[in-house]
Parts: structure tokens; sequence; C-alpha cells
């Protein structure tokens, strides 16, 4: 068999149609991920039900054909595996106990221990591989350190992420251990995640953007350089994807810096911009705005012409710039594809 679209593409290669896939794309805007979800009761027992997490992962894939399948799985697992609460409140988020003392910190488990929790996300994983079809890659993921502290800390989600900002900056030894330990259980996540079968692993750093200067290097891009060659040590040909979302000019050279096969950008960059800055590098996955998949219509049309355009150049792999939202339309998701495909 031919290699996968997008391990080519991760690998570097230039092509015509470039592959794509979406973040969230297991979720409420399908009705059939409403249906399972219902079943299976609160949102953490989705994820931890591997038959049932399986099926959302595929429901995209049998309905919309994309080239990638991203584990149905959460960020906020490990923490809850490193020992912190954990509930989600419907429509208001992630609630956890919050990590906010050095007491709190250093009561964390041991990196190894993660596995304990996470074993169930893990068959979810071998359970795809068998089942999904031969052209489609499987993606495993997690958070990166600095973006899981920030919901550790504060336990909740928060518009600026104060919380960790405050600790980082009044115990930066308390809170240098706390990204120590995330790291650590980071690997060993992502790790056991190969193992059972992800080919390739994507980190998602969704508050990089507000790590300014001597702080995105020590806790965006350093930490993302140890979880990639950490990875690599062990699992030298699987593919990682980066993704510090809203960086800004900490895009360029991210790449090199930490080792990754490809950059994912968020739509507050442009693409001429990014094929010219960051995809010199390698490969970009991007970046179109998740607003045209609720509005449709030819602006999606031609947003998806130009994106795919702007990175014909060099390796691409089409995406949202964030997840897809709730109140989008799947007929907005078939005419990206048909359109990208065309
Ligand atoms: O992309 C995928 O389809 C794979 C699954 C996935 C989910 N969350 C499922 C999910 C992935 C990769 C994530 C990542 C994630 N989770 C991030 C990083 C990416 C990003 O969006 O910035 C973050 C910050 C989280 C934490 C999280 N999980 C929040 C803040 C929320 C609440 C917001 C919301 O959309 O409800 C979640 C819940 C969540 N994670 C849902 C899904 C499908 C919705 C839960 C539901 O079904 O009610």
């Amino acid at each position: 068999m031919a290699e996968k679209k997008l391990l080519r593409a991760l690998k570097g290669e230039v092509m015509d149609v470039p592959p794509a896939w979406m973040m969230r794309q297991a979720g409420r805007y399908l009705p059939e991920y409403r249906a399972t979800r219902a079943k299976a009761g609160d949102f953490l027992s989705l994820c931890y039900n591997p038959e049932l997490a399986a099926e959302v992962t595929l429901q995209p894939i049998r309905r919309f054909a994309f080239d990638g399948a991203i584990l149905f799985a959460d960020i906020l697992l490990v923490p809850q595996a490193l020992g912190a609460d954990l509930w989600f409140v419907t429509g208001e988020g992630p609630r956890l106990s919050p990590i906010d003392t050095e007491e709190k910190i250093d009561a964390l488990k041991p990196v190894d221990a993660v596995h304990e929790t996470l074993n169930p996300i893990y068959q979810t994983l071998r359970i795809l591989s068998g089942e999904l079809p031969d052209d489609v890659t499987l993606i495993g993921f997690a958070g990166a350190p600095w973006t899981v502290a920030t919901y550790m800390v504060a336990g909740r989600g928060t518009p600026d992420q104060a919380p960790a900002h405050a600790l980082k900056d009044g115990n930066r030894a308390a809170f240098d251990r706390l990204m120590d330990r995330i790291t650590g259980a980071t690997v060993e996540y992502l790790s056991q995640q190969i193992e059972a079968g992800a080919e390739v692993v994507k980190v998602f750093d969704s508050w990089a953007g507000s790590l300014k200067g001597q702080d995105f290097h020590q806790y965006a891009l350093k930490p993302a350089q140890r979880i990639v060659s950490e990875l690599k040590a062990r699992h030298p040909e699987i593919p990682v994807i980066a993704f510090p979302r809203e960086a800004g000019d900490g895009y360029i050279g991210f790449a090199k810096a930490t080792g990754a096969d490809c950059v994912a950008i968020d739509n507050s960059v442009d693409a001429d911009w990014a094929a010219a800055h960051v995809q010199v590098d390698g490969c970009v996955q991007g970046n179109l705005a998740p607003h045209h998949m609720v509005k449709g219509g030819q602006d999606l049309v031609d947003e998806v012409r130009r994106i795919r355009a702007a990175f014909a150049k060099g390796p691409h792999i089409f995406n949202l710039g964030h997840g897809i939202t709730p109140d989008a339309d799947p007929d907005n998701v078939a005419l990206m594809l048909e359109t990208l495909r065309s």
C-alpha cells in the first residue's frame, strides 16, 4: 500500500491536494456524536469508554473521508491521572480541584503512575488501529504543559490565564516543578499512545499566546523541545505536530528549535505570511477560521482556495485554525473538502 497522505506531507512532500482533517472533528456539531454522547452519559464517561470513544472518532471519517482521525479524549485527562479531581459542567466547561500551592504540586502522583488512569485511552487507540480505513492516519494528542498548567492552577478555563501567571511570577520554583511533572507525564502518555497505534502525535498549546518574551521561550518552546526529543529517542519514526496557538512571531523557527515535524498555525496569522516565515522550515498545518464552518457560502469557498494557494509551494496539511464549534453546519464541512479536493 502507498504511504498515507498525511504522513507524506509530514515528511515534507508537496502535494497538489493537501491532506485534510479538522480540530474537534468529533463533536457536538454532529448529530451522531450527540447521540453517542447521550448513550455514554457525561463527557468523561465517553472519553473513558474505549468502544464509544472509538465510535465517535470514526463518525467524521465515515461522513467526510478526512485523511486523519484524531483520538477522542481530552487534554485534561493528564491532570486527572496525576491526581487532580476533574469534572465538566454542561454549558460551562471543565472544573478541576486547583493545584495552586507547593504542597499540592508536590503531592501529585509520579509521572509513570498516569497509565493506571489512562489505560482505557490506549485501548481506544488499539481499537482504532484495527478499524480505520487503510488510507487514514491515526493521530494521538496531549495538551502542552503550559496550557495544562493553566487549567490545573486555576481549576477551570480562564480568559487571561491569570492564576497560572501569578504562580509562575510569585513562586517560580514551585511552578517549574509543576511544569516538569506535566512534561514528564506527557512524554509517558504520548509514548504509550504511540505503542497503542498512534502514527502521529500533536501537542496542543492553546494558551501559548499569553506567554511573552523569555516566558514563551521557557514555558512554550523548551517543554515542546523536551517532549519532542524524548519521544524521538523512543520512537524516531513518529512525527510530532506542535500547536503553539496565537504565538504570532513565535511561530518563526518554532519547528527548528523544538524538532517538531510540523507547526500548526491558528487563523490570527495570515496564510501568506505563514508560508513565507514558517513553511520555509517544513510542513505547516492550518489555518481556516472556524466561523466559516458556521457561515459557509462563497466566503468559505474563497477562503479554502486562498489558503490552499498560499501554502501550495510547500508541505501543507489543511485544517482549521482552531476547533470547529458546536453551531457549525456539517454541510459546510463537506463543502470545504469538496472545494479543497476539486
Ligand atoms: O479534536 C478532536 O476531535 C479530538 C478530541 C479533543 C477534545 N478536546 C474533545 C472535547 C481534543 C483534541 C481536545 C483538546 C482540548 N481540550 C483542548 C486543546 C484544544 C483547544 O480547543 O484549544 C482544550 C483547551 C481542552 C479542554 C476542554 N475540553 C475545554 C475547555 C472544554 C469545554 C469547551 C467545550 O467545547 O465544551 C472541553 C470539552 C470537550 N473536549 C468537548 C469535546 C468534544 C465538548 C464536550 C461535550 O461533548 O460536551
